[in-house]
This record gives C-alpha cells, sequence and structure tokens, in this order.
C-alpha cells in the first residue's frame, strides 16, 4: 500500500487531502492524524472491521483498549454511561468545563453501541475530545467518533511527528496528515470514573495537581510511580507494557548533580549513551552519544523532546542509555512515568558509587 503524507499546510489540504481522509474512514479504512499529544492512528469507532486494523498495523496486544475520539464533549453520553452513581454526572462534568476539549481521556462504563474490539471486552470505554482543530476538522468530516492509539508500532515511543508516523506505518496505511510537531508530546491523561472513586490511571498533559483541584478525592493508580508487585495488574491495560522504550536498555540516574555528571562522564566515555539537560551538555565531553532533551527546568520542553530524543537513540549503536529524570510535580509527573516505565521503575543512586 502506497502511504501517502497530507500537509496540512498545503494549499489544497481542505479541498483534497481532508475529504479524501474523511472518506477514507468511512470505508472502513486507517488515518493517522495529529492531536495536541501525540499523533494517532484512527479508525471509525463503531466499525469493527475497521479497528481490527488498527490492531494489526501497530502489532497491537489485543487485550489492550483503544480510546474513543468524539468532536463534542456532548457525545461523550452516546457511548458511556455518566450517572451510574451519585455524583458522577456532577465531577464529569466539572472535569469536562476545565479540560475538554483537552488532553484528557475519561473512562466510563460503556453502552452497547461500542464494539466490544474497542474496549478489548472490557465493560468500560475511554473516551476523549481532542483540542487540536486539524483532529476535530478530520472527526467532523468523517461525521464518526474516531478510535485511534498513538500511531507507533505497538512498544516504540509515540509518534510526536508525521515522520515517525511514516518510520513505522510506511506501507500500512493509505495516509498521514502532517500537521507538524505536537504541542505536549506525551499521551493523555488517563482517568477512571469508574465505581464512585476518580483515579488517575496516566499522566499526562492535564496535571496530577490540576485535577486535584476540582477532584480533592482523586488518586493515583500505583501503576503511575512505581512497579506493581508480581502477578497485580494496572488498571489500564496498556501501562503493563514496556512502551516508551528504545532499543537498548534504558537506566535512569538520581543522586546530587556532580556525582551524576561524574558518572555519566565515565559511561559515556565506556561508550554508554546519555540522556541529559541541556545544561549537562556544556559539562559532559563532546559526543554523538550525549543527547539532551530539555532544559533542567523546563518540564515542557522535556515531554515536547523525550519521545523524539528515545527515537532518535535507536539509530545509535549504544546498548544501554543513562538518564536524567525530573521530579514528579506538574507535568514532569508524565515524564518521570514514562521515563522509569522504560526502566522497569528501578534506579541507580550515583552518590552510592
Ligand atoms: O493522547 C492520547 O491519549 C493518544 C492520542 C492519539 O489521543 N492516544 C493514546 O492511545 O495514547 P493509546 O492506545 O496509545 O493509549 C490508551 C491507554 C492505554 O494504556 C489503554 O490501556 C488505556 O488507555 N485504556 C483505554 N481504554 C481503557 C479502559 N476502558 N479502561 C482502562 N484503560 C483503558
Ligand atoms: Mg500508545
Amino acid at each position: 500500500m502506497n502511504t501517502v503524507i497530507a500537509k496540512i499546510s498545503s494549499p489544497d489540504y481542505y479541498s483534497k487531502s481532508l475529504p479524501e481522509a474523511a472518506e477514507i474512514i468511512k470505508n472502513g479504512g486507517l488515518v493517522a492524524f495529529p492531536t495536541e499529544t501525540v499523533y494517532g492512528l484512527g479508525a471509525n469507532a463503531l466499525d469493527t472491521d475497521a479497528v481490527a486494523k488498527i490492531f494489526e498495523a501497530k502489532g497491537r496486544p489485543q487485550d489492550n483498549p483503544l480510546i474513543v475520539h468524539i468532536a463534542f464533549p456532548d457525545e461523550i453520553k452516546k457511548y458511556a454511561y455518566t450517572s451510574s452513581y451519585t455524583g458522577c454526572e456532577e465531577r464529569l462534568n466539572s472535569l469536562v468545563k476545565r479540560f475538554m476539549p483537552g488532553p484528557l481521556t475519561v473512562i466510563l462504563p460503556k453502552k452497547d453501541i461500542v464494539p466490544d474490539i474497542v474496549t478489548a471486552g472490557m465493560r468500560s470505554v475511554a473516551i476523549r475530545c481532542p483540542s487540536n482543530k486539524t483532529a476535530n476538522e478530520l472527526i467532523i468530516a468523517s461525521g464518526v467518533s474516531i478510535a485511534a492509539p498513538s500511531a507507533n508500532l505497538s512498544g516504540k515511543p509515540s509518534p510526536t511527528r508525521a515522520e515517525h508516523v511514516f518510520t513505522d506505518m510506511n506501507g500500512k496505511i493509505p495516509m498521514i496528515i502532517d500537521g507538524g510537531d505536537t504541542d505536549i508530546g506525551l499521551e493523555s491523561t488517563v482517568i477512571s470514573l469508574l465505581a464512585g472513586k476518580t483515579k488517575l490511571l496516566r499522566p499526562g498533559g492535564v496535571t496530577f495537581e490540576e485535577l486535584k483541584e476540582l477532584c480533592p478525592d482523586i488518586e493515583a493508580d500505583p501503576a503511575v510511580r512505581g512497579k506493581l508487585p508480581d502477578g497485580q495488574r494496572p488498571l489500564a491495560p496498556g501501562m503493563k507494557y514496556r512502551h516508551y522504550a528504545p532499543k537498548a536498555q534504558i537506566i535512569a540516574v538520581k543522586g546530587r548533580e556532580e556525582k551524576i555528571l561524574s558518572y555519566f562522564k565515565e559511561k559515556l566515555l565506556n561508550g554508554a549513551g546519555i540522556l541529559c539537560y541541556d545544561e549537562d551538555k556544556l559539562i559532559l565531553p563532546s559526543s554523538e552519544n550525549a543527547i539532551s532533551f530539555g532544559a533542567k527546568n523546563d518540564k515542557n520542553a522535556q515531554a515536547a523532546q523525550l519521545f523524539e530524543r528515545l527515537r532518535e537513540f535507536d539509530l545509535k549503536p549504544v546498548s544501554v542509555i543513562y538518564t536524567r529524570y525530573p521530579d514528579d510535580t506538574g507535568l514532569g509527573l508524565a515524564v518521570f512515568n514514562r521515563l522509569l516505565k522504560a526502566c522497569g521503575f528501578d534506579t541507580v543512586n550515583a552518590d552510592l558509587l
């Protein structure tokens, strides 16, 4: 299959490419598209055969459910029960008012209209209303809701540019809509509103602190910050996979600044990869194997660059990467989660070495 890349800046995007993309979705095909978080790989959410193609193109395990993307928050009611317990509707409404459209996914009891393949047989459904204009226009033009995981091959870092999607999906899908770099660079925040509780399942662009302001009783699933005991499953099935992982082994390093830097230096000289802050590069020996992912105090930059930098390491002859990681406040929790998950939540303390 020939994979066409349609740039949103092209003069015929609205007259030709967008209608073609909508036609592909309506006819049961796949289209990759930008969102404010990462690129998604979309299909008509109500078409079982179309959704099956997503699992095939990504090599995605069948037990990992997809997010249903809608153009308007009002449509949540079409796919999910919004008042399954007292207070659910009010909570959802306040979340919708503050964060939707935007990088927040909510999990609610599913209605029968949602095919089982979308929810991997679960009785709940994940729903999100992206704020990205291109994503919204595609959903509206297609006239259906769009089931979409991140548009990477399963196990690879999520794509933040059309080129990343092309690397993973060339020949497998008919069209990639190129909207340039995504804004946030990490996937949406996923929260569950099931069974009378509000739980954070995956940290993302909407921070835990922001959610706490609206939902003081919100709890974070232990899988967000640490490794679950053997046999215990995270509430979001996707969180159990070693996602976001480059080909090399990755090891997170903590400790005092000077200790971390001398440890990095030693490892770099021994041929390891180093994923560091911009400031560190000025101190470390110059090397192609030291890649920075933003300034130390700029978590927005770290989120925006992390996945692209991990993809860069896949092209380098390194078998192990030592990495910095931010503290777990604000957007830092999402960066921390993706990096620590890639290392199986093991860290090395440079102070003790
Ligand atoms: O930002 C995003 O959310 C991107 C863009 C494309 O919208 N999408 C995305 O989808 O990250 P995906 O499939 O890569 O991640 C969805 C996560 C997975 O961890 C999945 O297990 C979880 O959401 N999930 C989906 N439905 C669920 C459900 N009913 N219950 C629990 N977790 C669910
Ligand atoms: Mg994904």
